[in-house]
């Protein structure tokens, strides 16, 4: 099976591809609940910027998902099922208007039309965000808590939820739309989201250098781990259309964290010298946006269908030792 993922060369992307590449198969369960594994024979991976993962698997495609005559040339009727992770993410789609909408709005658009001109029904799985809900939210969102998106990242994702969901009714593509906790502990260089401090203060002091902490320490977030984000964008596309239902969105599990149990875990691993790093420092346009967000959630229906989360802070931030050695500088604590 040919599977493409757009923003494939990302930070969730090349997790993703990573570990479809370990399985080797795609184990996807059909209409009738018969789970059938698929050998992966070809990974596309579309983006602006070049993957790094090479691979005899692998393909990598450059080119604008904004641009409807590349987008079409992506996929044929091989092409079982499509990740669609290419996006700008929240601070740069609030900074940059057009561009927001021409990546995040046209560029699902575009994906969408590619998959029906072909008429085979791909699989797809659309990341959303729990940007999809803010303003004045109950204390915990739930599977009923209509989405009130307060920023143009979030309008821009429910916008392609719901074009997800059309072509799902009509039967041009399976789709699913996942709303992705902030991943966290993101490694390498901060990407434009907002969010990007929940794992600036642990990534950067445990390499010796300084980060900023734009908001308040009570700040909550709901979190979960690049690893976990990855199996449960799996699980996703492995669950039966009969699984999902005729609602094609779900929130997804993970927890909360605010900061100061952030910074607490960064001391219990890096200890003062890292926790000496963190420099307070307010920053009103990302406290505004964050402020927004949804914290605190119950999952419920995402739990009944299998999808699981971490179970702690602390193990995230240990797993991100584990993986990353070569980033970490200061003597930890595991
Ligand atoms: N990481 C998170 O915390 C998080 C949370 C919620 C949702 N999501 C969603 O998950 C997806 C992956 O996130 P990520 O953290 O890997 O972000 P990322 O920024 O690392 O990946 C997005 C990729 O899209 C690519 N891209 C941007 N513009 C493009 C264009 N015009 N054409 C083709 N590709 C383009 C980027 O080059 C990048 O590689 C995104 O859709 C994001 O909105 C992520």
């Amino acid at each position: 099976m040919k599977i493409l993922i757009t923003g494939g060369a990302g930070f969730l992307g090349q997790q993703l591809v990573r570990a479809l590449l370990q399985e080797g198969s795609i184990k996807l369960t059909d209409g009738s609940g018969r789970a059938e594994d698929h050998e992966i024979s070809r990974i596309v991976c579309f983006d602006v910027i070049e993957g790094q993962i090479t691979d005899p698997r692998v393909v990598n495609r450059s080119g604008d998902i904004g641009d409807a005559s590349t987008v079409a040339g992506l996929i044929d009727r091989e092409t079982g099922v499509v990740v669609h992770l290419a996006a700008v993410v929240s601070g740069t789609a609030e900074a940059d208007f057009d561009l927001g909408m021409r990546v995040n709005l046209d560029g699902t658009r575009n994906l969408l039309d590619s998959c029906r001109t072909q008429g085979h029904r791909p699989r797809l799985l659309f990341s959303s965000s729990i940007a999809v809900f803010g303003g004045d939210l109950p204390a915990i969102v739930t599977d009923a808590t209509t989405p009130t998106p307060q920023g143009s990242y979030g309008t821009q994702k429910l916008i392609g939820e719901l074009l997800v969901q059309d072509f799902t009714r009509k039967g041009f593509i399976d789709g699913r739309s996942v709303r992705v906790p902030t991943a966290t502990v993101r490694p390498g260089s901060p990407n434009g989201a907002a969010s990007g401090f929940a794992s600036g203060i642990i990534r950067e002091p445990l390499s010796g250098v300084q980060a900023l902490l734009p908001v308040p320490e009570e700040t909550a977030m709901w979190v979960a781990s690049p690893r976990a984000i990855v199996r449960m964008f799996l699980h996703a596309l492995m669950l039966s259309p009969k699984d999902w239902g005729w609602h094609r969105s779900i929130n997804l599990p993970g927890f909360v964290v605010t900061m100061t149990q952030a910074i607490a875990t960064l001391r219990e691993i890096g200890g003062d010298a890292a926790v000496a790093l963190v420099k307070r420092q307010p920053d009103p346009q990302v406290q505004k946006l964050v402020s927004t967000w949804a914290a605190r959630f119950d999952t419920a229906k995402a739990k009944a269908m299998g999808f699981k989360a971490d179970s702690d802070f602390g193990q995230i931030v240990r797993a991100y030792v584990e993986d990353n050695r070569g980033a970490v500088r200061l003597p930890v604590n595991l």
